[in-house]
């Protein structure tokens, strides 16, 4: 049995990830400041620590207790980011330092949620790990120098590339909410949705519990060299076909317009899977019918 801090484990996420990691017997500490995320995200017997992790020395006191530390709190909708851009540098950028300085200081592990974000339109398709990084927007810009200030920890950094994660959990009800829970929560409401633009940009959608099982292998790694990883199926959808997956899941037609392209969208993200595969045994194994099915019933007040 081992403790882990989770920052950001109050978030969609992070509640999967300590609901996971209590089930396997360990003890969950997490530190959130619930702006985005909730309490009853948290397993039983998980700690909450509400608080900033802007605030690097109270982050460090709760990391010593810890074997462990997974960083995962954000601003992670890229137009939130871009909405309020001194703040997102100081919690996205200047958080990640403070989780490093912690891990370094007590010596723990670390492990980075960071996002397909930082390859911006990389130009290969599917995008490795390999790849150059050219990130669009503001939030893959401060994941990028994340990754560099994590990468200082040398063999005890590892860095998850998340491509774009949905499931159950994922709240719809703010406009920066992922786009698979805004869409099922209006086509279960009858309201119509907007599409950004024409809709051919395309994603490569991981459902959550294939990511949460992605974070727990890369948490019970031998840290042997720093590792990076995309956590990503390896499969794209266009949101305008996406649409149209989401209706036949809900049995219910979708009402769509389109509304101006997002600034900062990138258009095509899908994911190469092989390096993870290949360095933790990791493959994505839900499809996004199935993943789709579990989130409507969960926003259907189904599946609690
Ligand atoms: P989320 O918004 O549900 O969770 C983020 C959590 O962090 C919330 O509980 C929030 O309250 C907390 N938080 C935010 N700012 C904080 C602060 N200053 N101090 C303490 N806690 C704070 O988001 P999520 O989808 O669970 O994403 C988790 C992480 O994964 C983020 O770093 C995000 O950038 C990254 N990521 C997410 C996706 C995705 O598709 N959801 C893809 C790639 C990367
Ligand atoms: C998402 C994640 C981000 C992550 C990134 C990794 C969220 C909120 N964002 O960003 O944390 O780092 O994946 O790839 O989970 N769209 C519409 N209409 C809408 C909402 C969205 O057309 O109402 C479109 C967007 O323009 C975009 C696509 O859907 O093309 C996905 O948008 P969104 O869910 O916000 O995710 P990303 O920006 O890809």
């Amino acid at each position: 049995m081992a403790r882990y801090l989770i920052t950001g484990g109050c978030g969609f996420i992070g509640g999967h990830l300590a609901h996971a990691l209590v089930r396997e017997g360990h003890r969950v500490t997490v530190l959130d400041d619930l702006s985005s995320g909730q309490e009853d995200n948290l397993p039983p017997g998980a700690d909450l620590e509400r608080g900033c992790v802007t605030d690097g020395a109270r982050l460090s006191v709760i990391a010593r207790q810890c074997d462990g530390l997974v960083h995962l709190a954000a601003i992670a909708s890229v137009e939130a980011a871009a909405a309020n851009p001194d703040r997102a540098e100081a919690v996205n950028l200047g958080g990640t330092r403070n989780a490093v300085a912690a891990a370094r200081t007590h010596g723990i592990p670390l492990v980075y949620a960071s996002s397909a974000a930082v390859y911006g339109d990389a130009g290969s398709d599917p995008v490795a790990e390999t790849a150059k990084c050219a990130p669009l927007s503001a939030y893959g810009e401060h994941k990028l120098k994340s990754e560099s200030a994590v990468l200082t920890l040398g063999p005890r950094a590892t860095i998850i590339r998340p491509f774009n994660v949905y499931g159950p959990r994922q709240h719809p009800a703010s406009p920066y909410s992922g786009v698979i829970a805004r869409f099922v929560s209006a086509c279960l409401a009858g309201e119509t949705i907007t599409i950004n633009g024409e809709g051919h940009q395309s994603r490569d959608f991981i459902y959550v519990g294939d990511i949460v099982r992605l974070f727990l292998a890369a948490m019970s790694r031998d840290p042997e060299a720093a590792l990076t990883v995309n956590g990503c199926t390896g499969q794209a959808i266009s949101i305008l076909e996406l649409t149209r997956a989401i209706a036949a899941a809900c049995g219910a037609g979708l009402r769509l317009r389109h509304g101006p392209a997002r600034p900062g969208d990138i258009l095509h993200s899908r994911g190469d899977p092989q390096h993870a595969l290949d360095t933790l045994g990791f493959q994505a194994e839900v499809r996004l019918g199935d993943g789709l099915t579990e989130t409507v019933a969960w926003l259907r007040g189904e599946d609690q």
